[in-house]
């Protein structure tokens, strides 16, 4: 089965680059199952409820997010949901690893309509971010509920270290690791020896004119004086970053892993 993930949707320019490539490679690569990152969709910054819909509305089985998944308050309630539902709300996660009592849920196992089994999982990295659980151990624990074979991790860390760290933590234990969050897709993608597939980060899915999504200007401007300002989402030289992943659906293993950098 072919499994794709799309990389940090940032703004709008990132919503309209996804909506442009998305169709065609979904379809061009008979893809079964598809995840997208969607914590900076709205404005960089955070999701609302009317765009998890747009993403649904797109095919996506489960968005991840991360660090910025409580930017949107409107996102709360959307959230709020049983952990048997299978609605929507329930199919976007935060990372695993935050506070319990926190609204919303980590992990998410369901199936295709060909009855194959699926999980996503959504952790965060502890180094360079704000704390949060021990990602590691939170992944062995989420393991052992989990019965499905294939199974994704959007690992959403700052430091290139622990994202690698956590391929080897789990190779032979989940289908998939892919990285999120640094916005800079990286050219390392491999299966590693026990049959997961591997890639530091994805890369975002927005305008590649700008510092990690941010107007350039407004980010430069921080870093030479170190004064506040509002940050606004860059609009020039969109991309989408997604990566395929080719799997066993029986054994959950990973054949292929491959890269896509798409633009206008
Ligand atoms: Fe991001
Ligand atoms: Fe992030």
């Amino acid at each position: 089965m072919n499994i794709l993930f799309v990389g940090d949707v940032f703004g709008s320019a990132g919503r309209h680059i996804v909506h442009e490539h998305l169709p065609h490679v979904v379809e061009s690569n008979e893809v079964d199952l598809l995840i997208i990152n969607g914590e900076n969709a709205a404005g960089g910054f955070g999701i609302t409820p009317s765009i998890a819909e747009e993403f649904f509305d797109m095919g996506a089985h489960v968005i991840t997010t991360g660090n910025h998944i409580w930017d949107k308050k409107e996102i709360f309630e959307y959230m709020n949901v049983p952990v048997g539902s299978h609605g929507r709300g329930r199919r976007i996660l935060r990372p695993a690893n935050y506070a319990q009592g926190t609204p919303g849920f980590g992990v998410y196992q369901g199936a295709l309509p060909t009855g194959q089994d699926y999980a996503v999982i959504n952790l965060q990295g502890r180094v360079f971010m704000s704390s949060c659980d021990d990602p590691f151990r939170k992944a062995d624990e989420l393991l052992k509920q989990i019965t499905a074979k294939v199974i994704l991790l959007d690992f959403h860390a700052e430091a290139t270290s622990e994202k690698v760290a956590i391929g080897w933590h789990l190779d032979g234990r989940v289908t998939a690791v892919l990285g999120t969050h640094t916005h800079i897709p990286t050219a390392d993608e491999r299966i590693l020896p026990k049959g997961t597939a591997h890639q530091t980060d994805v890369g975002m899915s927005g305008p590649y004119d700008s510092v990690i999504g941010v107007e350039a200007e407004l980010a430069l401007k921080r870093f030479l004086t170190g004064m506040p300002g509002k940050f606004e989402p860059a609009k020039g030289n969109p991309k989408m970053c997604a990566t395929l992943v080719g799997c066993d659906g029986g054994t959950g293993r990973a054949h292929s892993i491959k890269r896509f950098m798409l633009g206008e």
